[in-house]
């Protein structure tokens, strides 16, 4: 069989590049089926584009397979591409030829129009055939392409960073061991696991961002980006919160926090317009079907700027609030998701940038500030999802660093003396953050779980298929 001569879909319905008239040959899975006693209809749709087409036969009897061909079946279907004369679609098939390629009985799952997230999500290696998966999917994949587009036209060089690190960037401890020691019989020393028996000879870890690698390029080349996936045991069973999940993360030599906001605000502006202009199928079922009013709201933010207000000045409206918070606001604190909400869907209504947080609640490479007390961090916080970025300054001063970290239990510094290098030999300020990438596809399409974002989510208790 000719499938090599087959035409996407996409090609006649959305790029308009096949001719009325013209015979082409449409290979996909059916959606429905449908026969009255004049006309049969089989509804395909073969995953480039939201659109399916439809197969119109009028007589059936020449088409006996036509029986065996139920909802999920794999069909070829060869015909004449003709105008529709049904409503809600500009052109369909005239089926010559019909065959069956891969059956599905009555027990495929999805027989419905529509079914919940959640049932969705047990039968992920199904749900990319929904057209909500379908068009996340599709979504995903032209917003990667867009990134890179975005960062390539700027200047900034694509880095690999490694997957398997023996640093801990965030301090938090929220980290996947990479190991090859036998858990049952581990070679031990002083009572303790002897890690220099093990694969690398130390203790090794997934990462959880590739920024303190980022800062060494930078340092380097100017400008560089990362877009890869970064890991985080933390138990948090949260609709954001994801195991494995993709990062971009910028990093700009000679650039101090407000360059950093600047950037966050320019990318992320840049990637609605992205999926406003070049994916309005899509945003069109999204704002349907999924959030009604996304497009509005993109819209709106792309014409309109952040608001940027201090950590200090975010505490002082939260506290002047009169809301009743579950978690009690204070300075030295950090902020919540209700607060995060507060300010982003009640006081200013558009996405907000906090900076200069406090010390104490931020890693151990940020830029001290004068005061003592804060240091030179930005969040960028939106509506519904929260924080979405976090970035700051680094610090650049070799002697202020060595002492943060310090002071931040970051003993054994010889670990990171490739880290202080840089600051030691032709330091320079510079600044970069970090953007989860499914977290931006939240706010874009207005699906509210991460888990329906990433087509095979990582999550506590959850690494099937
Ligand atoms: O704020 P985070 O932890 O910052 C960093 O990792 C820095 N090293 C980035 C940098 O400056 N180069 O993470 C950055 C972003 C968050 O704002 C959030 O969007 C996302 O990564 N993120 C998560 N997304 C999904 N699931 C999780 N568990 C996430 N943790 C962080
Ligand atoms: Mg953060």
């Amino acid at each position: 069989m000719d499938y090599s001569k087959r035409t996407k879909i996409r090609s006649i319905v959305v790029d308009d590049q096949v001719e009325v008239n013209s015979d082409v040959i449409i290979l996909g899975l059916v959606r429905t089926v449908r026969s009255s006693k004049n006309v049969g209809f089989v509804e395909v749709n073969d995953g480039s584009c939201m659109n399916n087409l439809q197969g119109v036969i009028g007589d059936q009897s020449a088409f006996p397979v036509l029986d065996e061909i139920l909802t999920g079946a794999s069909v070829r279907m060869k015909g004449k591409l003709i105008p529709s004369q049904g409503k809600g679609q500009k052109y369909e098939i005239e089926i010559h030829e019909l065959d069956l390629i891969g059956q599905a009985d009555e027990s495929y799952p999805l027989q419905k129009k529509r079914h919940s997230f959640e049932f969705l999500r047990d039968i992920a290696h199904l749900r990319a055939r929904t057209n909500t998966f379908g068009a996340v999917t599709r979504i995903r994949s032209k917003l990667a392409y867009a990134i890179h587009t975005y960062y390539q036209d700027r200047g900034f060089i694509y880095i690999h960073t490694p997957i398997i690190s023996a640093s801990d960037c965030e301090g938090a401890g929220d980290l996947f061991r990479v190991s090859t020691i036998d858990p049952l019989d581990p070679p031990m020393i002083d009572g303790k696991i002897d890690w220099d028996k093990d694969f690398f000879a130390t203790e090794a870890f997934l990462a959880v961002s590739g920024q303190l690698e980022g800062e060494l390029m930078a340092t380097a080349l100017g400008d560089i980006y990362t877009f890869g996936p970064t890991f985080r045991a933390e138990n948090s069973n949260t609709a954001r919160h994801a195991s494995e999940f993709w990062m971009i993360e910028p990093e700009m030599a000679w650039a101090e926090l407000e360059d950093d906001m600047d950037l966050a605000e320019d990318f992320l502006k840049e990637l609605l317009k992205f999926a406003l202009n070049e994916c309005s199928d899509e945003m069109e079922f999204f704002n349907k079907w999924v959030d009604k009013g996304v497009i509005d709201t993109l819209e709106k933010v792309v014409s309109s700027e952040f608001e940027r207000i201090s950590y200090t000045s975010a505490i002082k409206i939260l506290e002047e609030s009169n809301e009743k918070f579950e978690y009690p606001v204070k300075w030295g604190s950090d902020l919540q998701t209700e607060h995060e909400r507060y300010l982003t869907e009640k006081k200013f209504k558009k996405p907000v940038i906090v900076y200069d947080y406090p010390d104490e609640i931020k890693a151990f490479y940020m830029r001290e500030n004068d005061d003592g007390k804060t240091v030179r961090a930005m969040d960028v916080l939106v509506p519904r999802v929260g924080e979405i970025i976090g970035g700051s300054q680094r610090e650049e001063r070799l002697d202020v660093l060595q002492r943060r970290m310090k002071s931040k239990g970051l003993t054994g510094s010889a670990d990171y003396q490739w880290y202080l290098d840089i600051r030691k030999y032709g330091s320079c300020p510079h600044s970069g953050f970090g953007l989860g990438f499914e977290r931006a596809i939240m706010y874009i399409t207005g699906m509210s779980n991460i888990r329906d974002v990433i087509s095979f989510p990582r999550v506590p208790r959850w690494a099937k298929f």
